[in-house]
């Protein structure tokens, strides 16, 4: 660190300072320990920039081509870990500076003519975040692939369907399973609408009001495989909209994996016994030998809690936020890195906890009629042979009362006391009262019934295949 008050050869602006930074401030103010990682982003753009101040006469053949070679070097200087960060080089744009200086000298500072850190931050962060964006959309794709091996395994497997967290009707266990893909597809679906706003670039905004220089902030974008510059230079370098965006689509598939997490902690309980984890996937006690413990669900829950906290927390910061750039927007790194990380480490362990995990089938179809969850299918037969569903719903309730007082099934009941609970029971309600008779009769288009849930998967199988293809792009 630069001793308080001492001159600094990398620092930015020191013709109007008589002298440097204290040092509280210089540590407040450093950010180069979170923001490194967007070094080979600031160099993407730096070679733009260099090409632009080219094309703007600003830089001759020579030049250019010095400073292409420098920035080529430092890349792989940074790649291999030889360049590295010095505190007193505050962010990445200035240690990035700072490497230019190193290898060209004077030449190094024509780079920053026309471009300020604002600028350049704005459109590093949006070049990280359409790439990260691209991974957390492929490691979606990959859980959600596990789950849909899983659920075209279980089509048939007859599962109790739960509300309330109660018995309520039977389903196909591969029904459950791709509700949790549909979640999985939304999130992803949200990337992609996210990175067609993502996808406008900052530079040449300047520190807020353009350049009078010739640049070219059109040409410059389309290098960098943004679909457009920006429309306003103050909203350029002010806005966070793509930061929080994120954060939200990044907090919801954490609540989606923590959801997730909660049904196989329940499903792995002796209460449940529903499914059984691989021991890869699970951890043990160190007091208590029987234990196995399923932490990759109870740390996907966990964890979604600070997803939450990121995105509330950028939000409470942009709020009151005057126009253009305020120092205050450097706070949006520490939270969108740390929800990158996040998701990126929860989702490749829950995906190998899915794919390992075996499923109980028959103790699943045993507990799918339990606690009269075919009631429901005698009140619908009532209903299709005339009965009012009001009058249905009411003799269904008595019928299910009387069982449970007798402490018998629905298809216990003696045919001469169905007639005494309702004159409209009989014999006929038997013939509803099995479980696959249940899934198959939920036959409409998104239902339980086992031909639907196949259509699902292969549904689902083309949208993740056009999903892998786009995180790939
Ligand atoms: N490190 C800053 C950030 O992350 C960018 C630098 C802009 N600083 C400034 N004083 N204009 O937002």
């Amino acid at each position: 660190m630069t001793p308080p008050g001492a001159p600094s050869a990398t620092r930015l602006w020191g013709g109007r300072f008589s002298g440097g930074p204290a040092e509280a401030l210089a540590r407040l103010s450093v950010s180069v320990q979170f923001d490194w990682r967007l070094a080979p982003y600031d160099l993407l753009a730096s070679r733009a920039h260099a090409g632009v101040l080219h094309r703007a006469g600003l830089l001759d053949e020579a030049e250019l081509a010095a400073m292409t070679g420098a920035l080529d070097e430092l890349t792989e200087a940074v790649r291999d870990g030889s360049f590295r960060p010095m505190v007193e080089d505050e962010d990445v744009h200035t240690a990035l500076e700072r490497g230019l200086l190193e290898r060209l000298g004077s030449l190094g500072g024509k780079l920053r003519a026309g471009r300020s850190r604002n600028d350049q931050v704005a459109t590093d962060l949006r070049l990280y975040l359409r790439d990260h964006a691209r991974q957390v959309a492929t490691r979606l794709v990959e859980l959600s692939e596990a789950l849909v091996d899983q659920a075209e395994e279980h089509v048939d497997t007859a599962a109790p369907g739960l509300t309330h967290l109660q018995h309520a009707q039977p389903i196909s266990f591969g029904h459950q399973l791709l509700a949790h893909v549909q979640a999985f597809a939304r999130d992803v679906d949200r990337l992609r609408d996210w990175d067609r706003r993502a996808a406008v670039s900052a530079l040449g905004a300047g520190a807020l009001a353009g350049s009078s220089l010739p640049l070219d902030p059109a040409g410059v974008a389309a290098e960098l495989g943004f679909d457009a510059p920006f429309a306003n230079s103050i909203d350029a370098v002010s806005d966070r909209d793509f930061v929080a965006e994120i954060l939200f689509v990044l907090a919801l598939a954490g609540v989606h994996l923590s959801r997730l997490g909660e049904e196989v902690v329940l499903w792995t309980t002796r209460e449940f016994g529903w499914v059984e984890l691989d021991d890869a996937f699970t951890t043990g006690s160190s007091i208590m030998p029987q234990k196995k413990n399923p932490d990759v669900a109870e740390l996907a829950r966990g964890k979604s809690g600070r997803l939450i906290g990121h995105l509330t927390g950028l939000l409470a910061t942009l709020k009151g936020l005057p126009l253009a750039y305020d120092r205050d927007l450097q706070e949006d790194k520490e939270p969108v890195f740390d929800a990158i990380d996040t998701v990126l480490l929860v989702l490749p362990a829950m995906t190998g906890t899915i794919s390992t995990m075996r499923v109980r089938r028959e103790r699943l179809a045993a507990s799918a009629p339990d606690g009269y969850a075919l009631a429901t299918d005698v009140a619908e037969y009532l209903v299709r042979e005339g009965v009012p569903f009001r009058d249905a719903h009411e003799a269904v309730g008595r019928l299910v009362a009387w069982c449970v007082e007798h402490e018998v099934d629905l298809d216990e009941v003696p045919d001469d006391d169905l007639v005494l609970i309702s004159p409209h029971l009989g014999p006929g309600v038997r013939s509803v009262l099995s479980v696959q008779g249940a899934l198959d009769t939920r036959s409409a288009p998104g239902g339980t019934a086992p031909a639907r849930v196949r259509e699902q998967v292969a549904d689902l199988r083309v949208r993740l295949d056009l999903d892998r293809a786009w995180a790939a792009s």
